[in-house]
């Protein structure tokens, strides 16, 4: 049997994932002030060692007031930068390219983890605070109304990326991605539902995508040449007034124009509490979204959700549906999904010399 394209070691710029294999984002909501412990170290550890080729923190935050809940990681202390760097050893060691989801709550901060019943914490709770966002108009009912940022306020966060993309690179991260997706502050930027500016942040389409073009201008500044930069969107809002295919596709383009982004992780939704509607929710529904990144706008792209079985991930990779996939709760159950699916397709690769005997199964 043939290795499938999926083992397939992957180049973007000066960096080589093993295969096309990556662990999405995942909350874990178990940070104290932004800094991660033992359980990180633990959960991005066994996900590297089972062999994906890319491993993703979590969405770690460039503010305190950028996180989603009061345990979310962040990367705006020495801190959090020496905490992250065991992190990306870590990682390197079980031979996955680490990588960092760096983002900003924007509008859905101040919430508690969906653990801890997942609603917003108001600011009356001494654990909650002010939100900020393009425009005044809060995410759902019980949400606290974000602050409409001033352009000052949007220059101070921009500053924001580029000084946790700094510390990403000081701690060892091969890859940045950038979180525009599920409704957080690149996204509700990038939506009509939420943002209604009517200065140079908003209108059309250039005018939401401004602030997410000074956010990859910013980061490549402090983020070497050779190392990639991935972008997170939600394509679609799956309601109408919000971002559709086409707009993804066109801002897809002008991302690609940048020369600066090496792949848009394809996901959906997240705009709004209500109102958004997915006609139907199965396995692979996102794929096309990455499909009409890459062939439409040329950029190549990750497709994600509900992915689980090898056989699928294998078929999107050998048709050209994507270039990577990203794997989220498959992987939560399993940290070696990857060595597994590898020994389900038949394919043939290294194992960690620690894990060499593993071949028993
Ligand atoms: C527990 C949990 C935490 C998540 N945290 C993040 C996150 O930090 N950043 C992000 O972009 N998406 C996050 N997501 C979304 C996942 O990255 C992924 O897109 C989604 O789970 C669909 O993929 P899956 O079907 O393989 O799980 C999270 C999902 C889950 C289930």
């Amino acid at each position: 049997m043939t290795t499938p394209k999926l083992f397939d070691p992957i180049a973007f710029r000066s960096v080589t994932a093993r295969n096309r294999i990556a662990l999405a984002a995942l909350c874990q909501y178990c940070a104290t002030d932004g800094l991660g412990d033992d359980w990180h170290i633990q959960h991005l550890g066994a996900r590297a060692m089972g062999g994906a080729g890319i491993v993703m923190t979590e969405a770690t935050h460039v503010s305190a007031v950028g996180r989603i809940t009061p345990g979310c990681l962040g990367l705006y202390t020495d801190e959090h930068e020496a905490f992250l760097s065991r992190v990306t050893k870590l990682i390197a060691s079980g031979g996955a390219v680490p990588a960092i989801q760096l983002a900003h709550a924007g509008r859905k901060a101040s919430t508690a983890a969906p653990y801890h019943g997942g609603k917003p914490i108001p600011l009356s709770d001494p654990r909650g605070w002010q939100p900020v966002g393009p425009s005044a108009i809060p995410f759902g009912d019980g949400y606290t109304t974000p602050a409409e940022l001033s352009p000052a306020g949007i220059a101070e966060i921009v500053g924001q990326f580029a000084t946790a993309a700094r510390r990403a690179r000081n701690a060892g991260f091969k890859i940045i991605e950038l979180h525009g997706a599920h409704g957080y502050l690149g996204h509700s930027f990038l939506s009509p539902v939420s943002n209604r500016r009517t200065d140079a942040y908003g209108g059309d389409l250039a005018g939401r995508a401004r602030f997410l073009m000074e956010l990859v201008e910013a980061v490549r500044g402090e983020w070497p040449d050779d190392l990639p930069l991935f972008v997170r969107l939600s394509c679609v809002d799956w309601m109408e007034g919000g971002i559709q295919l086409a707009d993804t596709v066109e801002l897809a383009k002008r991302l690609k124009a940048t020369g600066k982004v090496d792949l848009i992780d394809c996901s959906s939704g997240g705009a709004a509490a209500t109102g958004p509607k997915i006609p139907s929710l199965h396995p692979g529904y996102q794929i096309p979204f990455a499909e009409a990144v890459k062939h439409q706008a040329g950029l190549p792209s990750g497709a994600v959700g509900l992915i689980t079985a090898p056989e699928h991930a294998a078929e999107i990779i050998a048709n050209e549906r994507a270039d990577l996939v990203f794997i989220g709760r498959a992987m939560l159950a399993d940290p070696a999904w990857p060595l597994r699916a590898a020994k389900r397709l038949g394919a043939a690769v290294p194992l960690m010399p620690q894990y060499e005997r593993a071949t028993i199964l």
